[in-house]
């Protein structure tokens, strides 16, 4: 049996991906850059300044702005995002989720989040769901952000159990593959066209269930 499930945040456990997205779409707009549904699963998983990076080389302006300018446009963005997250409340956790929290708690299997957002706990908070989570990894203390494996390590490292003895969970492709690179069982929230077809998928999280992890567990 798995000793800890590592959650990605945005897009698993509520819906601030599609804030994140909002976010971005207005401060490209605000540069003359336009971005899709399409192009933002590039963006998905990854950090706050490399989210900004792949947007300006999408527009061709990678070299347009000097670091000041850079710095302000991330500040905008997540300025922008924090006034849009002030009304997250428990309502918005994710079908599934709140269930699937407890009944992990109810079983003894440590709780960590494993999320590049800097916003991670505030949301938590907002959500009333902070009492659940054993371990938050800090972001900002993680040198490689996903794909690379370093945040789901973390997160592993701050419950105290080894990545092979742990479920990660993600809707993101970049975050598939920092699990996978963890050497943790990823679980995809989303489709195999995005997240690809050798892993465990659920298209929404209510099929998150305690029974659903144990069987993914046991078939791995
Ligand atoms: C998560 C989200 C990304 C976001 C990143 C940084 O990985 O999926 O869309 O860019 O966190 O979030 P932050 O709130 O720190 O800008
Ligand atoms: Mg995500």
């Amino acid at each position: 049996m798995f000793q800890a499930v590592l959650f990605d945040l945005d897009g698993v456990i509520t819906d601030t991906a599609e804030y994140h997205f909002l976010a971005w779409e207005k401060l490209a707009k605000k540069i003359g850059i336009e971005i899709d549904r399409e192009f933002n699963e590039n963006l998905k998983g990854v950090s706050r300044e490399e989210s900004l990076r792949r947007i300006l080389e999408h527009g061709g302006k990678a070299n347009d702005y000097t670091p000041e300018e850079f710095a302000a446009m991330a500040k905008l963005k997540n300025d922008n995002y924090v006034e849009m997250i002030q009304a997250v409340s428990p309502k918005d956790v994710y079908p599934g989720i709140l269930q699937l929290l407890q009944d992990l708690r109810g079983q003894g299997i440590k709780i960590a989040l494993a999320s590049a957002s800097k916003n991670g706990p505030f949301l938590l908070k907002q959500m009333q769901i902070t009492e659940y989570f054993d371990a938050i990894a800090d972001p900002a203390k993680v040198v490689a952000s996903k794909p690379a494996p370093d945040i789901f390590i973390a997160a592993a490292e701050g419950v105290g159990v080894d990545v092979s003895q742990a479920i990660g969970i993600e809707d993101a492709y970049s975050g598939i593959a920092a699990i996978k690179a963890a050497n943790v069982l990823p679980i995809g929230v989303g489709k195999a066209e995005v997240l690809g077809s050798d892993i465990a998928l659920v298209s929404d999280t209510s099929q998150l269930t305690l029974d659903f992890l144990i069987e993914v567990w046991d078939n791995q």
